[in-house]
C-alpha cells in the first residue's frame, strides 16, 4: 500500500503525484522505475519512471499521462487515497559518469524520466545542455526544475507558442556541429523523437542513449511485451534496460509493436469511462 501525499494536474491529461514510499526513495537511482496497481488482485500493473525522490519526506514523485484505463483510474485518485500495490525500484540504473559535455533531450512527458538523469549527470561534473520540446507551450512540463540543472537550456515548441519554433532535432544538430561536439546525448520521449535524435547524432558519431520505457507492460521479464531489437540481439526493456544505444535500436519495429496495443488500450479505456 502507498498513500498519495500530493497531487498536481499539469495539463488536461498529465498529472504529478508524490507517493509515500520511504524505502524506494532511499534506494532509487536515476533511470529506475516502479510498478503500481490501482486495483486489488486482478488490476493491471503499470510501470512508471521515478521522476524524483525526497528521502526526508519518504516520498517518490511520478508523472504520468492518461493513455489507457489504468492511468485514467490513477488520475481519479486523491491525496490520502492509497494505492493497493507499489514495488520498486526496478530496472538497470542509468550509467552515470563525467562524460564531459552531455546533451539531455526530453520530449513531452519524457522530460519526467529525464529529470533525475540530468540531475545525476550534473552532479557527476558534466556540462549539461538540456533541450525540451512539446507540441505547444501548455504541454511543457518541469521547465523550472530542468532550468535549475542546466548549464544551457533550450525550449522548442512545434507551433512556436514558446521558445524556438522547431523540433528538438534542430538545436541537437547545431550542437553536434559545434567544436567541441557533445560527448554523449541522452534522449527520452516519444519513440519517433528518439529515433530522429539518434539519426541526427549518427553522422557525428556521438554516443546516444535512449530510454524505451513506454513499451513496458508488467515489468517482470515474464510477459515478453517489452521485446525490442537492439543490434542483432533481442532485449527485454524491463530487465535489460530501459536504456539502450539509440544507434542500435530498431525503432520501426518498436513503433509497430506499440501501435499493436492501441486498439485494446482504447477498448479498456472506453469501458472504464462509459
Ligand atoms: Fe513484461 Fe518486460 S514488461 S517482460
Amino acid at each position: 500500500m502507498s498513500r498519495i501525499l500530493f497531487k498536481q494536474q499539469f495539463t488536461e491529461d498529465v498529472f504529478l503525484m508524490r507517493l509515500h514510499a520511504p524505502l524506494i526513495a532511499e534506494e532509487r537511482q536515476a533511470g529506475q522505475f516502479i510498478i503500481l496497481q490501482t486495483d486489488d488482485d486482478f488490476g493491471e500493473r503499470i510501470p512508471l519512471t521515478i521522476a524524483d525522490a525526497d528521502t526526508k519526506e519518504g516520498s517518490i514523485t511520478i508523472i504520468f499521462q492518461v493513455v489507457g484505463k489504468t492511468t485514467k483510474q490513477l488520475s481519479t485518485f486523491s491525496v490520502d487515497d492509497e494505492l493497493p500495490a507499489l514495488v520498486g525500484p526496478l530496472g538497470t540504473p542509468t550509467h552515470i559518469e563525467n562524460f564531459g559535455r552531455v546533451v539531455c533531450v526530453g520530449g513531452g512527458i519524457g522530460v519526467a524520466p529525464l529529470h533525475p538523469i540530468a540531475q545525476a549527470l550534473k552532479k557527476a561534473g558534466n556540462h549539461v545542455t538540456i533541450i525540451t520540446g512539446a507540441r505547444t507551450k501548455d504541454l511543457l512540463i518541469l521547465e523550472n526544475e530542468m532550468k535549475a540543472i542546466a548549464d544551457e537550456f533550450i525550449v522548442c515548441t512545434d507551433d512556436g507558442s514558446y521558445g524556438r519554433k522547431a523540433l528538438v532535432t534542430a538545436p541537437l544538430k547545431e550542437l553536434c556541429e559545434q567544436t567541441p561536439k557533445p560527448d554523449m546525448v541522452i534522449s527520452i520521449g516519444p519513440p519517433v523523437m528518439m529515433k530522429f535524435c539518434s539519426e541526427t547524432t549518427r553522422p557525428y558519431q556521438v554516443f546516444t542513449q535512449v530510454s524505451l520505457n513506454t513499451i513496458m507492460v508488467d515489468g517482470t521479464g515474464m510477459c515478453g511485451g517489452c521485446r525490442v531489437n537492439v543490434g542483432k540481439e533481442v532485449k527485454f526493456v524491463c530487465v535489460d534496460g530501459p536504456e539502450f544505444d539509440g544507434h542500435l535500436v530498431d525503432f520501426d519495429n518498436m513503433i509497430n509493436r506499440l501501435n499493436s496495443y492501441k486498439d485494446i488500450e482504447r477498448h479498456h479505456y472506453k469501458c472504464f469511462v462509459e
